[in-house]
Formats: C-alpha cells, sequence, structure tokens
C-alpha cells in the first residue's frame, strides 16, 4: 500500500477491504492478558504483534502479581523490548530512565503542563511536536494506579482515520500529506529549545508504514490556509468526535496496559483519590512495533 496513490484501484480496493474485516468489534477485542509484564510469552508477544498489525494497538492486562511498584517502569520498558521498540525518546519531562511518570503535579515545571493536571486532553498523537529524527513511532502505557473516577481515554487507529477520511474524499488525504499542512509552534519556555515543526499528517514511513502526527488543541497548531488542508482538518475532529464503531474508549486500571504504534487518543477528565492518586508510566519510542 503506497499511502499516497490515492487511485481506486486493486491494490487499495483490497486493503481497505482486509482493514475493515479484520477491525475489532470492541474494545474487548484488544485485550491481551499477560502473567508477568517483564517477561512475556512467545504466545503473549504474538497476540499482541497479531492485533497492532490489525489496528495498531492493544491492551495488555497484567494478573495479580507480586512485583514492587518500583519495578513497573523497567517492566513496562522489558515489555517493549520484547516487542522490538528500544528506542526511548528522552523528552525533558521524563525520568532519568525515559519513562514519564502521569500523575497530577501540583507545582513546578511539570504543573504547567497538561499531561500532568487532572484535565481532559484533546485528540493528539503522542510527540506531534517533536522533528522528524525523533518522530514517536510507539507509545506504551502502564497504570500503576487508576484515578478514582474518569481518566478514560478514547482511541482510533490511524489507518482507520485514514480509510474513513479517503473514503469522504481522496482529496483530504492528499492535503493531509502536503509536507506544509500543519505547523507547531515553538516552544522555548522551561528549558525546552524546541523550534516550530512544520510537516503533514500523514506520512509514508521508510518502512512504508502509515505515520501520523496531530492535534486537536487549536493553540497548539497552525493549519495551512489552503482550503483544501482546512476541509480536511475539519473532517479529522468531526470524525473523531463523532465516536461509532472505529473509536473504542478504555479505563486502565491497576496493571493494565496500552501497546501501540502511537494511535490517536484522548485521555478525559479525573478525579483523584488524594490518599491514592492516579500514576500511569508513559514510554515513548522511536521505533515501531511490528505485526
Ligand atoms: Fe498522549
Amino acid at each position: 500500500m503506497r499511502w499516497g496513490d490515492l487511485e481506486d484501484g486493486p491494490v487499495w480496493r483490497a486493503w481497505r477491504d482486509r482493514k475493515t474485516a479484520e477491525a475489532p468489534s470492541g474494545l474487548g477485542d484488544l485485550v491481551v492478558e499477560m502473567a508477568d509484564l517483564a517477561a512475556p510469552t512467545d504466545a503473549e508477544v504474538a497476540a499482541i504483534r497479531a492485533l497492532a498489525r490489525r489496528c495498531n494497538m492493544a491492551v495488555v492486562a497484567e494478573r495479580p502479581h507480586g512485583r514492587p511498584e518500583a519495578e513497573d517502569k523497567a517492566a513496562l520498558v522489558a515489555l517493549g523490548r520484547r516487542l522490538g521498540v528500544t528506542s526511548l525518546d528522552r523528552n525533558l519531562l521524563a525520568d532519568d530512565d525515559g519513562v514519564t511518570p502521569l500523575a497530577v503535579h501540583k507545582g513546578g515545571t511539570r504543573a504547567r503542563y497538561i499531561p500532568y493536571t487532572d484535565r481532559p486532553i484533546a485528540w493528539h498523537t503522542d510527540g506531534y511536536y517533536n522533528p522528524p529524527e525523533r518522530t514517536v513511532r510507539a507509545l506504551l502505557l502502564y497504570c500503576a494506579r487508576p484515578a478514582a473516577s474518569g481518566g478514560e481515554n478514547r482511541l482510533m487507529d490511524h489507518e482507520m482515520l485514514y480509510l474513513r477520511l479517503r473514503d469522504e474524499d481522496p482529496g483530504h488525504i492528499a492535503a493531509l500529506m502536503r509536507p506544509d499542512a500543519m505547523t507547531i509552534p515553538g516552544n522555548d519556555e522551561d528549558g525546552f529549545d524546541r523550534q516550530d515543526t512544520v510537516g503533514p499528517v500523514f506520512a509514508e514511513d521508510k518502512d512504508g508504514s502509515l505515520l501520523v502526527r496531530y492535534t486537536a488543541r487549536a493553540r497548539n497548531v497552525a493549519w495551512s490556509p489552503d482550503p483544501a488542508v482546512q476541509a480536511a482538518a475539519a473532517a479529522i475532529q468531526r470524525i473523531l468526535n463523532a465516536g461509532g464503531a472505529d473509536v473504542f474508549t478504555g479505563r486502565l486500571t491497576t496493571g493494565m496496559g496500552l501497546v501501540s504504534n502511537n494511535v490517536l487518543h484522548t485521555r478525559e477528565r479525573f478525579v483523584d483519590d488524594e490518599a491514592n492518586p492516579r500514576l500511569l508510566y508513559r514510554a515513548r519510542f522511536h521505533d515501531r512495533i511490528l505485526g
């Protein structure tokens, strides 16, 4: 499949038929039970890879275990390694080991960034502001402690978004593959030294996979004024917000995680139990989970 070839031919139709036939029918189809995140069995790895091929994501659910909480981060990295992703994206707010603990911060630098609050986060892919050499291809999350309520994620496979957009108008895809489709303003605060990044929403990766970068947060993005890009951006919003069978909603609870090729996702608002606040670990990788 050549993502930029928009001819309505047999390659596209075969891919489209397979993609829709294999699409999960609900969140339950995505779940892979695991005995130990840090030491996946061959069968568990095969199940995760099969889901990565079908829809770019899996929800792992670890059975109760005796691992101390301090080893959760290493377990998440070990799972990534077994899935062939090793190149951690070390952003400034991650811990030294490259894994970011996501919890509400009441003060300090982290508190100024929305992941470290209890507020909802609109549709996005992780690292959409990164330069091309630091493209985030895989995103792994692990829930050590859920919120008292809320904190669900909505999830959508970016290949399915591509399919729906192309069904509506192949011109949307052409517009979203333009190298000037979206500009992410730089950030020079808090020790960041990030220039504006200009690039497409959809791109074909060096291995032929479909790459996506996106944010629905209007203040974090400047769309090309081109009418075709404007129309395509509006179509994305409409499709994501419509929900429906292509959007999966799940709430990670203790021992559950998301394994994904950086699919589109949200995080809903949550309320913490102050004595036992929500804690998720997040690992971003420059490589992709192969199916
Ligand atoms: Fe995210």
